[in-house]
C-alpha cells in the first residue's frame, strides 16, 4: 500500500517554479527523509500533500484521496510544518484541545500527546513563552492527535538541542516500527543517516534521487578503499586506480578492496588493512546535489 502518491506534481508562483513535475511514492512501515537545498520545493510539496496549496498541475494523493477528500484527515494524517504558526497567548494545553475539539477528538487524547512529547510539567503554561524546543515538541504533539497512519515534519529537529534530536530521531524510528508512515525533511546529514531508511531527494523542484540511504550512498563516487601494508611503496605501483598516501596508508579509488587484496596476494606482499570506505550522506549529498544549490555562498 503506497500511503503518499505524487504524480507530476507542479507548482508555479508567477515565474517561479517551486516544484516540477516531482513523481514519487513514499511508503509505510519505513522513515523516509525529504533532501533538498534551501529552495528546493519541499515545503512546497508538503503544504501540496495537506491541501493548503494547489499543484498547478499533478496531483498528490494521501492513500488514493486529495486531503480535501479525508473523512477524518487528523486521524489519517498529522503535520509539523512550522511550529511558531500558535498562539502564543493559549497554554499548551488549551492549544491542543482547540485543535481535539474542532477535530472530534477527546480531550483524555490531549493528555496522551502530552505525555508523548514530554510537555505533561508545562501544559499549563503559556505557548509564548516556550522555548524552541518546546515548541517543535507542541507540534508533534499536535500532529499527533489523531493518531494518524502517516505523520508529515517539515525539519523537526530545527533548533533542538542534542537529547531533543535524539528523542525525535528515536520518535520516528518507533512510529515507522509501528507501521506508520514518516515523511521528514531536513538539511542535518548526520542525523538523516541515523533516521531514514529512504530517501527522496529534490532540487530546484526536480527530482535527484528516489532511493535507500545505502543506494543513495552508492551513487557518490567518493568511497575509496584504505590499504595498510608495511610494503605500500612496493603495493602501490601495482594497483590499478589511483592511489593515494595519506599517512601510513594508502587511499586507492577506481578499484575494488577484493582487487587490491588479489593483487597483494599475487605479489606476496603483506596487508595490514584493507578496508573500503563508504562516504558520509553528507558528502554523497553534496556530490549529488552539486548542480541544484540555488543560494550558493561564494568562497572569501
Ligand atoms: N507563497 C509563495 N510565493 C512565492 N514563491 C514561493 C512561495 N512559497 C515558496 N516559494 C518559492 O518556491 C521555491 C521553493 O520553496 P520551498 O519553501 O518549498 O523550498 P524548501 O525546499 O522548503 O527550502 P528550505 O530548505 O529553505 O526550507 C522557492 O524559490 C521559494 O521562494
Ligand atoms: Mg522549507
Amino acid at each position: 500500500m503506497t500511503a503518499i502518491t505524487a504524480t507530476n506534481l507542479t507548482k508555479r508562483y508567477g515565474a517561479t517554479v517551486a516544484v516540477q513535475d516531482l513523481t514519487f511514492e513514499v511508503l509505510p512501515g519505513r522513515v523516509t527523509g525529504f533532501l533538498g537545498p534551501n529552495g528546493a520545493g519541499k515545503s512546497t510539496t508538503m503544504r501540496m500533500i495537506l491541501g493548503l496549496d494547489r499543484p498547478t498541475s499533478g496531483s498528490v494523493k494521501i492513500d488514493g484521496r486529495s486531503y480535501a477528500e479525508l473523512r477524518r484527515p487528523l486521524n489519517k494524517i498529522g503535520a509539523l510544518l512550522d511550529a511558531k504558526a500558535v498562539h502564543g497567548g493559549r497554554t499548551a494545553h488549551n492549544h491542543l484541545l482547540a485543535l481535539a475539539q474542532s477535530n472530534g477528538i477527546s480531550a483524555k487524547r490531549v493528555t496522551e500527546v502530552l505525555d508523548i512529547v514530554g510537555l505533561t510539567e508545562v501544559a499549563g503554561r503559556r505557548i509564548g513563552g516556550f522555548s524552541l524546543g518546546m515548541g517543535q515538541r507542541l507540534g508533534i504533539a499536535a500532529a499527533m492527535l489523531g493518531d494518524p497512519e502517516i505523520l508529515i515534519f517539515d525539519e523537526p529537529v530545527n533548533g533542538l538541542d542534542p537529547e531533543g534530536i535524539l528523542w525525535v530521531r528515536t520518535f520516528m524510528r518507533k512510529l515507522a516500527a509501528e507501521g506508520r508512515t514518516v515523511f521528514v525533511s531536513s538539511h542535518l546529514m548526520s542525523e538523516m543517516a541515523q533516521t531514514a531508511d529512504h530517501l527522496i531527494v529534490i532540487g530546484k523542484g526536480q527530482l535527484i534521487a528516489d532511493a535507500e540511504v545505502g543506494e543513495f550512498i552508492g551513487l557518490s563516487s567518493q568511497g575509496y578503499v584504505r590499504v595498510g601494508s608495511p610494503q605500500l611503496s612496493q603495493l602501490a605501483p601495482l594497483l590499478g586506480g589511483e592511489a593515494v598516501l595519506h599517512g601510513d596508508h594508502l587511499r586507492v579509488t577506481g578499484v575494488t578492496a577484493a582487487e587490491v587484496g588479489e593483487t597483494a596476494a599475487r605479489a606476496g606482499l603483506v596487508l595490514h588493512e584493507l578496508t573500503f570506505v563508504q562516504p558520509t550522506l553528507e558528502a554523497a549529498y553534496m556530490e549529488l546535489t552539486k548542480g541544484s544549490v540555488e543560494y550558493e555562498a561564494v568562497a572569501a
